[in-house]
């Protein structure tokens, strides 16, 4: 675990004609990792952007590339994403019928692996690749838009994948994706969280840099 909470602004929330404008602005505030959301129109009823926007964003910034796949079959597009520099490739256990396989491409083509579930799925689903997986992302809206409202159920799931994850000693971090902002994120880290992803709380404030700072620290005030 790191000693402070990474924090991933999605940049689903940002203005798409000025992507880069809007990385560049993260990165001065302060932000760890992008976040971006790629969506199908199938898993999810919604588009986004495919491996050109990441090949886009890799060359305007030395941040890690937290690529989160709202697809189905993500094997397809493995080898584009990590040609146009993702960093790390986060698959949906819903939409992985070989998840085993499909990890063990992300990482013959030496990108970090990352798994996520649905609010509906069980952590159960991650018990057998819990030990070797780089990521697990705990879903705390049904993705497929920004500006969702946390599934104050998902708090209690965060606890069982820190417990999963300290039980299967892997190297993996938790990150949290969907509705975080600083009213919740105190809560959220507490409950194990070690990366935090936000698009609307980011954008929609008129300070990234002190948004993102209070969020970082915001455990360390909380009590429960
Ligand atoms: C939702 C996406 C999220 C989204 C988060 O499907 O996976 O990354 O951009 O946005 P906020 O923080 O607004 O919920
Ligand atoms: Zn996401």
């Amino acid at each position: 675990m790191p000693s402070t909470p990474l924090i991933a602004p999605s940049i689903l929330s940002a203005d798409f004609g000025q992507l880069a404008d809007a990385v560049h602005h993260l990165e001065s505030a302060g932000a760890d990792w992008i976040h971006i959301d790629v969506m199908d129109g199938h898993f999810v009823p919604n588009l986004t952007v495919g491996p050109p926007i990441v090949e886009a964003l890799r060359k305007v910034t030395t941040l890690p590339l937290d690529v989160h796949l709202m697809m189905t079959n993500p094997d397809d597009f493995i080898g584009e994403f990590a040609e146009a520099g993702a960093d790390y490739l986060t698959v949906h256990v819903e939409a992985c019928p070989h998840l085993h396989r499909t990890l063990q491409c992300i990482k013959e083509h030496k990108v970090k692996t990352g798994v996520t579930l649905n609010p509906a799925t069980s952590v159960s689903t991650l018990e057998q690749v819990a030990s070797e997986v780089d990521l697990i992302l705990v879903m705390s809206v049904n993705p497929g838009f920004g500006g969702q409202k946390f599934i104050p159920s998902c708090l209690e799931k965060i606890s069982q994948v820190r417990q999963l994850l300290k039980r299967s000693q892997g190297p993996g971090l938790l990150e949290v994706d969907g509705g975080v902002n600083l009213q919740n994120a105190g809560a959220i880290i507490k409950a194990g969280a070690d990366v935090l992803v936000s698009g609307s709380a980011i954008f929609g404030s008129d300070n990234y840099s002190q948004t993102i700072q209070q969020m970082r620290t915001s455990g360390e005030t909380t009590t429960v």
